[in-house]
């Protein structure tokens, strides 16, 4: 059979509020058109995250009862670090609240003033705790990475001459470490490939300075690797997911994107003195080690979770669900960052909206505007989210991509859901000339995309 299903049935269900356009001008007005003001009842279909939005599974729910809430040496940590260990290889797994919760622990140990970490493409929190430590964020991402149009099979890679030029000027006096972001979800959810994984870890270890992977979507990314670099069509998922890892000496991860679950995450690493320190923070920050800020119930669940998204009928109904989504919105003449990505589809806000220039945000307009719309919301991930304006001269710098992000939760919708978004999206386009830009009225020092207010110009 060449249909690909989803393979689940679905148990529980939750209902879904429909609104007017005439209200959405009224909520999306007092939201101060921030996105993220929004209270999930006024959304129709919410497409703002993958994070922490997945529907767990009856296995998931059960493992919940099953939870140990012990303070100290709980069951469900010790299967929790077994499964992770299993699938990673790390030696360490410290359990974070979330994914940001083991960046701060890592970077307050590594990072600090006049200390440089390249990634392929840093998310926003990996930056804002780098930037808070003091130490300067740098991304390497190759070239095709900035064409949205143009098609490639491993866009999310790392640039390696870039990395090679960087490793050699700043020398591990300044890197304490690397990172890699796999996929990378600031530029378009793209795969890293397993050669570019590799050779990152070769350069890296060359200088001696450990390569961490931003493992958040780790098993999207392997089987991407699986469906499109040679020789790994025969491997399972699982064995190349282990080999991606081999290859670094610890990774961060937010169990809500790959671990199927609604929170947690952890930081795991291979140095001995480094987890004693980590977990040092651990204790102060987030909780005693065998639960770091999690529940027992939590712990369970991951561990259930990192199981299943392992499960290739998952992963081949998750990959082609998304490519559908996109190649409907190509089809329509909407311009998309190509090929679609692994856990979302991002349109090109610069080409959708090529009559509003950078500074007058096309990302957040357009993003706005399928709210209106269609009470869609999704994620601009453009000059809001990344652009900068200097608070001397007021010179404004434009991020090198405006994206609207329509990130698709975890088994959560269904096919004719989708259908109508790209029904909404291609009636947007067709009406795109008359969208006009938008300004920020107040902003935060740092993270300004999260409670920024704007005003339509
Ligand atoms: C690539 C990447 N890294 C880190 C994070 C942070 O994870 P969390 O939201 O669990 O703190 C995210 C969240 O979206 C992400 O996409």
């Amino acid at each position: 059979m060449k249909t690909i299903i989803e393979p689940f049935k679905i148990k529980t269900v939750e209902p879904i509020r429909f609104t007017s356009r005439i209200e959405r001008e009224r909520i999306l007005s007092e939201a101060g058109h921030n996105l993220f003001n929004l209270h999930s009842d006024d959304v129709l279909i919410d497409l703002l995250t993958d994070s922490g939005t997945a529907a767990m599974s009856a296995k998931q729910w059960a493992g919940i009862m099953e939870g140990d809430e012990t303070y100290a040496g709980s069951k469900s940590f010790y299967r929790f670090e077994e499964i992770a260990r299993g699938i990673t290889g790390f030696r360490h797994i410290i359990p974070t609240h979330q994914g940001r919760a083991a960046e701060k622990i890592l970077f307050s140990i590594m990072g600090g003033a006049g200390k440089v970490i390249p990634n392929n493409t840093h998310f926003d929190t990996t930056r804002a705790n780098i930037e808070l430590s003091g130490a300067d964020a740098v991304d390497l991402p190759v070239a095709e990475g900035s064409m949205p149009s143009l098609k490639g099979d491993f866009k999310g890679n790392m640039d390696l001459e870039a990395l090679e030029a960087c490793l050699r000027r700043e020398g591990s006096e300044r890197i304490p470490l690397c990172m890699l972001t796999v996929t990378n979800n600031s530029r378009g959810g793209q795969p890293v490939s397993m050669e570019n994984i590799r050779k990152t870890a070769e350069l890296c270890h060359g200088h001696r300075i450990p390569l961490f992977l931003d493992a958040c979507r780790f098993a999207e990314n392997a089987y991407f690797i699986k469906l499109r670099e040679p020789g790994y069509e025969k491997r399972s998922v699982r064995e190349i997911a282990r080999e991606m890892f081999s290859y670094a000496d610890g990774c961060t991860m937010s169990a809500k994107k790959d671990g199927l679950v609604n929170i947690g995450g952890f930081l795991a690493m291979n140095n001995d003195d480094l987890a004693q320190r980590a977990r040092s923070i651990l204790v102060v920050t987030e909780g005693f080690p065998t639960y770091g800020g999690l529940a027992g119930h939590d712990l369970e669940a991951i561990a259930q979770g990192l199981e299943e998204v392992l499960d290739e009928h998952y992963l081949k109904y998750r990959i082609r669900s998304v490519a559908y989504v996109g190649e409907r919105l190509s089809l329509l003449g909407v311009p998309i960052f190509q090929p679609p990505g692994g856990h979302a589809v991002y349109l090109d806000a610069k080409a959708f909206l090529p009559h509003i220039p950078p500074h007058e945000f096309p990302g957040q307009a357009l993003a706005c505007e399928l709210y209106l719309h269609g009470g869609i919301r999704s994620c601009e991930i453009g000059s809001v989210m990344f652009g900068k304006t200097d608070t001397n001269s007021g010179a404004f710098q434009p991020a090198g991509l405006e994206l609207v992000r329509l990130a698709i939760p975890r088994r959560v919708y269904t096919q004719s859901h989708m259908d109508y978004v790209v029904e909404c999206v291609g009636e947007v386009f067709e009406k795109r000339d008359e969208l006009k830009g938008i300004r920020i009225v107040s902003e935060p020092p740092v993270l300004r995309h999260f409670t920024a207010r704007f005003e339509p110009l």
